[in-house]
């Protein structure tokens, strides 16, 4: 099956394949509006504590707040149908730029799970309907979730589905690993061959993808509607021109070479830098930039240098010049 480049989310348009997937620390405003030229169609804020919304938690507002740039999903978490649907009401009233909200039922972290939210939901799929049921109930706008396979022993995606559409939602995120599996090892597309056929909302596919072969048998497989980017496109935002562009023309585009991930490596840190002010972005940058030129001939020196030199911008543009006068013509490798 080959999927239609136009879907919806409700009512919203959405034109192109690609979503980018929120990644707490990583997708603050000014990293999705970097991306957003690459051929992002929908863009997830980080996770979003619904007490943090109702208490107006600094960090948590932080996270409601962006303008309107291009569809974009407010993502909460929290373990109760009312106080989320209450915090939705607030980050409205606060936002009105949020597109929709999408639902965290696939967080594994301990701190998240042990507190009844992410992924910890699944273990209650009537809940997981009710949650929907209540937000959609008191706003106005589409809801979605992001949800796993479920757990170990338990791989219940089906049953949170079905659930999940009798309460109206949106759209369904399914990141294929189990809550055990954390992010490692490969992702179980066979459990959900074909998945979308059997679903009558559209489906976003998310898990290792990292490249356009990646991306395309992940749709393949799964009939998804569209395809979920995260790790893969940090440091590499290309990837994500790389399969917008084929679904809309079917051709292959090659990977950029260094002077190209220099520039868009400088970019980045100008935007971080105007959102967080340089000292929390070049703590960020550290962990990014070494990404920008992995995959190439004698770059690892580089990487370690980009990884523990990187102190301020100044720093960080005089590595990356230096990288680009050795090794700029060279191409990235996914
Ligand atoms: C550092 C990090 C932070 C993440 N934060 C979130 C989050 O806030 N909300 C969420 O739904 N998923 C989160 N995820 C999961 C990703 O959105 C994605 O589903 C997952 O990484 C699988 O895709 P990938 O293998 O292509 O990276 C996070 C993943 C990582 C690695």
């Amino acid at each position: 099956m080959v999927p239609i480049l136009m879907w919806k989310i409700g009512d919203l348009r959405i034109e192109g394949r690609v979503v980018l997937g929120p990644m707490s620390g990583i997708t603050c405003r000014s990293y999705r509006e970097f991306m957003k030229p690459f051929g992002v169609a929908v863009s997830v804020t980080e996770m979003t504590s619904d007490n943090g919304i109702i208490h107006g938690l600094q960090r948590s507002m932080t996270y409601v707040k962006f303008e309107h740039n291009y569809p974009t999903g407010l993502q909460l978490f929290g373990n109760d149908p009312d106080n989320l649907a209450k915090a939705a009401k607030n980050a409205i009233l606060y936002n009105k730029n949020i597109d929709f909200f999408d639902i965290n039922m696939g967080c594994p972290v301990s701190k998240v799970v042990n507190n009844g939210s992410g992924s910890a939901l699944m273990d209650n799929p009537s809940k997981c309907g009710d949650i929907v049921r209540r937000i959609k109930e008191t706003v106005n706008i589409p809801v979605t979730a992001k949800i796993r396979l479920g757990s170990n022993k338990n791989i219940n995606f089906r049953q949170v589905i079905d659930e999940l559409t009798d309460a109206d939602v949106d759209a369904i995120t399914i990141h294929a690993r189990t809550r055990e599996e954390l992010y490692t090892g490969n992702p179980h597309f066979e459990l959900v061959e074909d998945l979308q056929s059997d679903m009558s909302i559209p489906l976003i596919i998310s898990g290792n993808v990292y490249s356009l072969n990646d991306a395309v048998r992940a749709v393949d497989i799964t009939g998804a509607s569209a395809v979920m980017v995260a790790r893969g496109a940090v440091g590499n935002p290309y990837l994500i021109t790389q399969i917008d562009h084929y679904y809309r023309t079917k051709e292959t585009l090659s990977t950029p070479i260094i002077s190209q991930q220099v520039n868009w490596c400088l970019s980045l840190a100008d935007a971080l830098i105007q959102e967080k002010g340089e000292e929390l972005a070049i703590n960020m940058l550290r962990g990014i930039a070494p990404k920008f030129i992995a995959g190439c001939r004698g770059c690892r020196e580089y990487r370690h240098k980009l990884a523990v030199e990187t102190i301020d911008l100044k720093n960080l543009t005089r590595l990356l010049y230096e990288i680009e006068s050795e090794i700029g013509s060279e191409h990235i490798r996914t």
